[in-house]
């Protein structure tokens, strides 16, 4: 059997979650190795929506194990959420299905506070949720891992030893500062109900790759979106490339045999930030509403755009793509052209077809556009790829050729059922 990464390709949003539900059908083991509750994917199973946002897909499919590694910033309460919803259906109930890793830091009020505040002087876009300011507390070394949730006289020494600094932060940025008495009893409750799937994130994944199960590593947001590969500073903070997979969960580089990206058929993006083919007008418009691109976590509407050729040949660099996803191409049918980005105008002049690595070339970059003729036919009811319309299967083409990667999935519709898969990731190694 064999271990697959999926990454978004593009700024996040690339409606990874399908993809995922589907390859989680092949796998044994799903696993989350960065981000948090920032991520969204929202799953319609059996005509039931259920939006998870740290818990991996794979807990819908009794028998799967679900790890949440080391890498991912766990937000406590919203885990809990999560976890008494799935419990309400019927789902988890076994608490062994599911392992929280012990040394993921803890997502605590002081940082959404700090994120909300910060959020009002910068406009990065961010969603709220504390992503940022917890991973500075982790790097600082100052955090607080979920271990620590279960050590009561341990937690009051640290939160103690912080709080003093976060609440400063706070307060000059405008916000209500927190007591210590209430924020350990929070915490502490919160540590005990998590308690039953705490454990040896890394141990775990290790023993089930050594039995030769298969591990998918379900990448959140998107390379355009990573701390040191995306156009910084509008990124997440946290590694969203196929590397870091690796690293979040606690297993080597060894372990991994593909890499998947998924991009939609087009782009969009929310948040701030760069975003050189986006379309202002009634296309942008078109693309909003029929490929209803409003945020999964904030509902906020996204940007759209052409597809960026130059993004994803990018995304296949930085991520060791071996093979993309193509969501969302139904959402195409009925445009007479569609238009790819081969490269930047840039303001001095030169024309280049590689991503620039400063993201402060992109806010002038002007797109250099190939057409290729539109399709009429929807797509939604078709399941081989040799029953799309010839100009779509000319648009998918050319976009491999553009990237230099295969694409082994189609997605035409938002049914778990409406995709076309030409090659299953986990069964050719
Ligand atoms: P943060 O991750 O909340 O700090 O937000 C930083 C940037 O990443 C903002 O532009 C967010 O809109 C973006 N972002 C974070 N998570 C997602 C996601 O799951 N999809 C798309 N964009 C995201």
């Amino acid at each position: 059997m064999s271990n697959v990464v999926i990454v978004g390709a593009q700024w996040g949003d690339e409606g990874k979650g399908k993809v995922v539900d589907l390859f989680t059908s092949w796998a044994d083991v799903v696993v989350r190795y960065q981000g948090g509750a920032n991520a969204g994917h929202t799953l319609v199973v059996g005509g039931v929506k259920t939006v998870l946002h740290l818990v991996p897909s794979g807990v819908l499919h009794p028998g799967k194990k679900c790890i949440i590694g080391n890498g991912v910033v766990v937000d406590p309460e919203a885990l809990m959420d999560e976890i008494d919803v799935l419990k309400s259906r019927g789902l988890l109930s076994d608490p062994t299905q599911l392992v929280v890793s012990e040394n993921a830091h803890v997502i605590l009020p002081y940082h959404k506070r700090i994120d909300a505040g910060r959020e009002k002087k910068e406009a990065i876009g961010t969603t709220g949720r504390g992503i940022g300011p917890c991973y500075e507390d982790k790097v600082a070394r100052r955090g607080i891992r979920v271990r620590d949730l279960g050590k009561p006289e341990s937690l009051r020494t640290k939160l103690t030893a912080r709080l003093d600094e976060a609440n400063a932060q706070i307060a000059s940025l405008g916000g209500e500062k927190l007591e210590l008495k209430p924020l350990l009893d929070w915490a502490l409750q919160l540590g005990r109900r998590m308690q039953p799937y705490v454990g040896d994130g890394s141990e775990t994944l290790s023993h089930e790759v050594a039995r030769g199960r298969a591990v998918l590593f379900e990448g959140a947001q998107g390379t355009l979106l990573d701390i040191d590969h995306g156009t910084y500073p509008y990124v997440t903070s946290s590694n969203t490339v196929a590397g870091n997979a690796v690293v979040g969960a606690g297993l080597g580089p060894t372990a991994i045999d593909e890499v998947i990206g998924i991009t939609k058929a087009y782009t969009t993006r929310v948040g701030n930030g760069p975003l050189p083919t986006e379309l202002n007008d009634a296309t942008g418009e078109k693309l909003r509403t029929v490929g209803a691109e409003f945020g999964a976590t904030t509902g906020r509407p996204r940007r759209c755009g052409w597809l960026d050729a130059l993004v994803l040949r990018y995304a296949a660099r930085v991520n060791g793509l071996s093979g993309l996803a193509i969501t969302k191409l139904d959402v195409l049918t009925g445009f007479d052209t569609i238009l790819v980005a081969v490269a930047y105008k840039l303001p001095d002049g030169k024309t280049v077809s590689e991503f620039p690595s400063d993201p402060e070339l992109l806010n002038d970059a002007q797109p250099v556009y190939e057409e290729l003729p539109g399709w009429k036919e929807p797509l939604g009811d078709l399941r081989e790829y040799s029953e799309l319309p010839a100009n779509a299967q000319r648009y998918v083409e050319r976009v491999e050729q553009l990237v230099g990667v295969e694409t082994i999935a189609v997605s035409v519709g938002a049914e778990r059922a409406q995709t076309i898969v030409r090659k299953n990731p986990f069964r050719h190694v």
